[in-house]
């Protein structure tokens, strides 16, 4: 019988499975879950009879991968897919897909409301400031990028984007202003918002020389990765301008030096969240689920990643 592991150390809310279930066994699948496990070691011995992996921020790497002979396609619930091993996938003719924009509301509103929390000083009593007027510079305007800029204008913010690869017409149309280069988007905006994915161009790019650029008060909202951010930079933004502001969705490594030095100045969320809605689950989960039904069923390679 095909097998479809769903593999997740951070759970989809039970409506979610619930849902990838009713998908998987009405395809006349077998589903097995695999969830909270702490050692990798579980996720490898799981997928090793698995056909199909539908993974979160899961790392599928070179060992799940070797270990797993019947495996034909991986999903990543979800939008970044730099926890999957792409080249040994491939080599292995493994499909790797991606579920684009079906958590991306989620992790819009995380971001408005993490930069509500901090306008506002963690609502410690104390007065903070508004985001009506703000200039909010969006890097990168893909799924999340553009839910972004729709909650943020409904806050009255000016939104500005940076995108080499979406033309100025496309997001200019949402009323949102196009910048030519990233220098001119941390130049002219206090808000950045980061939706670059994580990969060896991107990796440690968000450095000195764009935060040093970034207008007072300046504010950088994290909720892509960790890693796009250079943590040398990082501290040298918050030890040279007393103005600076970090929010991220999961902690940068430098976290406990930053916490000792820069109270209020930061926020981290304890685990990454920007996807932790039912909503977002149920959407995600479900679609990983039917897209490997397609491909299982009728060879539908629409979202595959390693082509
Ligand atoms: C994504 O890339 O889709 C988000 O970062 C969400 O990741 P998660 O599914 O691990 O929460």
């Amino acid at each position: 019988m095909t097998k479809v592991l769903v593999a997740t150390v951070k759970p989809f809310a039970p409506a979610a499975v619930n849902g990838i279930r009713e998908v998987v066994e009405g395809a006349g699948y077998e589903m097995a879950l695999l969830e909270k496990y702490e050692d990798q070691k579980d996720f490898i011995d799981a997928a090793s009879d698995a056909d199909a992996i539908i993974i979160r921020s899961d790392k599928a790497n070179a060992e799940v991968i070797a270990g797993a002979n019947k495996l034909k396609i991986i999903v990543r619930a979800g939008a970044g897919y730099d926890n999957v091993d792409l080249e040994a996938a491939t080599a292995k003719g493994i499909v790797v897909m991606n579920t684009p924009g079906q958590n991306s509301n989620a992790v819009a509103e995380l971001a408005l409301g993490m930069m509500v929390y901090m306008a506002r000083n963690r609502f410690n009593g104390t007065s903070g400031r508004e985001l009506r007027g703000k200039k909010l510079g969006i890097h990168a305007y893909g799924n999340v990028g553009r839910y972004v800029a729709e909650i943020a204008k409904g806050f009255g913010m000016k939104c500005y984007a940076f995108d080499p690869f979406i033309s100025k017409e496309d997001i200019e149309k949402d009323g949102v202003i196009a910048l030519d280069s990233v220098e001119e988007l941390y130049s002219t905006c206090q808000f950045i918002s980061l939706h670059i994915p994580a990969n060896e161009k991107t990796k440690g790019s968000v450095n000195t020389d764009l935060l040093s650029m970034m207008p007072q008060g300046a504010t950088l909202i994290n909720t892509a990765r960790k890693e796009v951010v250079c943590e040398d930079s990082l501290k040298k933004a918050f030890a040279e301008r007393d103005d600076f502001i970090y929010i991220s969705d999961i902690a940068p490594d430098c976290a406990e030096e930053i916490a000792e030095h820069y109270e209020g100045r930061f926020f981290f969320t304890p685990k990454k969240m920007g996807a932790q809605t039912s909503e977002a689950n149920i959407n995600a989960g479900i679609a990983a689920a039917s897209q490997i039904k397609a491909f299982l069923e009728e060879g539908d390679r629409t979202y595959q990643v390693n082509k």
